[in-house]
Parts: structure tokens; C-alpha cells; sequence
């Protein structure tokens, strides 16, 4: 026999069975164990029952209580997790798909190469100068000590402009060491400058471009010996070429606006290319101690200031230690070239090892 409380316990169980979803399961809780639900009132309503059959009506009502209570958590547990699943499924993603083709461009070698130079130097406490393309004949030559008519003028090659700036002659500059004679003059020393630029010089072959990089450098202070010149640019050059162990030589040379002067070469395999070992030598870059006419040029005492500098050649580097035997594809904008030679733009400058 069954009674109304036995009917109650089928009818939840077909009524959770059948919600689909968490919103009817709330519904049939409410209309069962709510304020005005089913199982409520029966047990509002256990004091109109006849004394006899009240006792054991309000027990067993109260166990359908806790046994109704017990099937909606069950049926709770499980639509909840079948609405886990579902969005589980729907946010599925595939990981074998190919990626999205990536729009970013790449890096110019030689912009990442004055990068990597700005980096190195950078952690050995330089800043980093600019000069002018468009530069007058004093802070290109004179202020360097190659008056008019020196014979260091006629090795460049100058493409001179017309009109004149300050009464003096326009060119675009054949050297980054415009940077030199403007840091000396806006910046009172000590200081340490580097100066990545463009310079241009009426050549052309495969080895040289009307239009180029150099890569300036100048440390001003007052107790700069060429010890310093010898270990700021052996570290240098062995952080960029990343050979800890690249042969470093520095040779006498002449610079008008240095004194002395030398020129610095590295070890490498003539026959091979390879750097770092082969028993021959490549001159790399030009440097000395700041000439003390030059420091007077700008006003400084060379008595109290002493200095070295440097310039080397950002094509040519970038060349040497990437292995491109020719200058032109810097300057000719073919995508596959620039594709092929061209860096992440996302992957960060690494700063190299080994330079304090
Ligand atoms: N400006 C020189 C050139 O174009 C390179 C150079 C040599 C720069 C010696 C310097 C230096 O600062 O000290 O050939």
C-alpha cells in the first residue's frame, strides 16, 4: 500500500530525473522543500492530524525529509558536472591546428647589431650620443684636428653640400666622430658615450656603400690610461663576437685626432672566414687617446682630462659575424633577404656574458 508520502518520494525522483538543467532542479526543490513546498506543509499541517497517527507520521516524515534533501544533492552533483563537461567541450581547443600566419616584420641586422652594440656597452655604463647627418666642416674635421687642407680630408671622400651653417660649410658627416666634438661640448666630463649612426663617403663596391654605420665611442675622465682603451674594447669586442677567448691585438697607427693612435685587429682563419683562431689578423676598428688639442678644441684642459675613443665599422661587423660576403643587401629592401637575415623583433637583446 501505498500512501501520499510514498507518492511525494516517487514524484521527486521523476521530477529531478527529468530537469535538465540546474534551473529546474531549483524548481523542484523550491516546490518540494521550499517555504510553500510540498513537504512543508505536510508538516504544517501535522497538527490537524488525529492524535493517534501524528507521532509516526512526523517521523517518517521527517526521514523523506532528509531522504529528499539527499536525491536533489545527488542530482545536483551530477547536472554540475555535466555543465562542467559541456563547457569543457565547447572551449575545446586544437592544439594541432597551424598558427595564424604572424604579420610581425624582423629585426634589420644592422639595426640589431647597433642594438647589441648600445646593449654591451650599455652595461659597462655608456650612453648612447647622436650626431647629425648634415654636419659642418668643424665638428667633422677642424674640431678633430684635421684642419683644412690636411691630407686625412682627402681620404674621405666627402659628398659636400651647399650653403654653410655657423660661416662654416655643410657635408654630410664621413664619420661618427662629429659625436665626439658635441658630447665634449654639451656635457660637462667625466662621461662615456657611444654613438651608433649613418655616415657617407663617395664609394661604392661590394665592400662599401655611399651610405654606412659606424659606431663612435668616447670616455672622458681624469685618470683614463690606454690600459682602459685596451681592456673596454678586448671585452667588447669578445662580448659582440661572443669568442670569450678572441684574439685581441692592438697595433700603432695614426689618427689625426688621437695620440697615440691605434688600430685593433682580431684573430681569425683568413682562408676559412672563421673568427677566433688561424693564426691571421683583421683590423676591426681605429682608437686612441683623445688628442689634448681636441680637448682643447672644446674647451677642456688636457692636463686635468685625459680620454680615449674609438670608431669601427657597423657594417662590417655585422658582416664579419654573420658571414655576408657582400654590403649591398643591406641597403636593397628584398623582403627574402630581410626575411632570412632579419631578427625576432620579440626576442630581446641578449646581454652578453663576461662584461661587468
Ligand atoms: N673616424 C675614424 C674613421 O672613420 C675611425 C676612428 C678611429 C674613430 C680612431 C675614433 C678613433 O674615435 O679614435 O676611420
Amino acid at each position: 500500500m501505498t500512501d501520499d508520502l510514498d507518492a511525494l518520494r516517487a514524484e521527486t525522483e521523476t521530477a529531478l530525473a527529468a530537469s535538465p538543467d540546474l534551473r529546474a532542479w531549483d524548481a523542484v526543490r523550491v516546490g518540494i522543500l521550499g517555504k510553500q513546498g510540498r513537504l512543508t506543509g505536510m508538516l504544517k499541517e501535522l497538527g490537524k492530524v488525529p492524535h493517534d497517527v501524528r507521532r509516526e507520521r512526523g517521523a517518517r516524515l521527517n526521514l523523506l525529509k532528509d531522504e529528499l534533501a539527499a536525491m536533489m544533492e545527488t542530482r545536483r552533483a551530477a547536472l554540475d558536472a555535466a555543465a562542467l563537461d559541456a563547457r569543457l567541450a565547447s572551449e575545446r581547443m586544437d592544439v594541432s591546428l597551424p598558427p595564424l600566419p604572424r604579420a610581425a616584420g624582423a629585426i634589420h641586422p644592422l639595426t640589431r647589431t647597433m642594438e647589441e652594440m648600445t646593449a654591451i656597452f650599455g652595461a659597462m655604463g655608456f650612453t648612447v650620443g647622436e650626431g647629425l647627418d648634415v654636419q659642418t666642416d668643424w665638428f667633422n674635421f677642424s674640431a678633430l684636428n684635421i684642419p683644412a687642407h690636411h691630407p686625412a680630408r682627402a681620404d674621405h671622400d666627402t659628398f659636400y653640400l651647399p650653403g654653410t651653417r655657423d660661416g662654416r660649410p655643410l657635408l654630410l658627416r664621413t664619420q661618427t666622430s662629429d659625436v665626439q666634438i658635441i658630447s665634449m661640448l654639451n656635457q660637462p666630463p667625466p662621461l662615456r658615450v657611444i654613438a651608433p649612426g649613418r655616415v657617407y663617403r663617395a664609394d661604392h663596391d661590394a665592400t662599401h656603400s655611399p651610405v654606412f654605420h659606424q659606431c663612435e665611442g668616447l670616455v672622458i675622465d681624469r685618470n683614463i690610461t690606454l690600459g682602459h682603451l685596451k681592456g673596454c674594447l678586448t671585452d667588447f669586442l669578445r662580448a659582440y663576437f661572443d669568442i670569450p677567448t678572441l684574439p685581441v691585438r692592438f697595433r700603432s697607427s695614426y689618427f689625426p685626432f688621437t695620440e697615440p693612435s691605434m688600430e685593433v685587429d682580431i684573430g681569425w682563419n683568413r682562408r676559412t672566414g672563421d673568427l677566433g683562431a688561424g693564426g691571421d689578423w683583421l683590423e676591426i676598428l681605429g682608437s686612441g687617446m683623445v688628442h689634448p688639442r681636441v680637448l682643447a678644441n672644446v674647451g677642456l684642459d688636457p692636463r686635468e682630462w685625459q680620454g680615449f675613443a674609438f670608431g669601427m665599422g657597423v657594417d662590417r661587423v655585422t658582416m664579419l659575424k654573420h658571414g655576408m660576403p657582400d654590403l649591398r643587401p643591406f641597403y636593397e629592401s628584398d623582403m627574402r633577404w630581410l626575411r632570412h637575415y632579419g631578427s625576432n623583433p620579440l626576442a630581446p637583446v641578449a646581454l652578453h656574458e663576461g662584461v661587468a
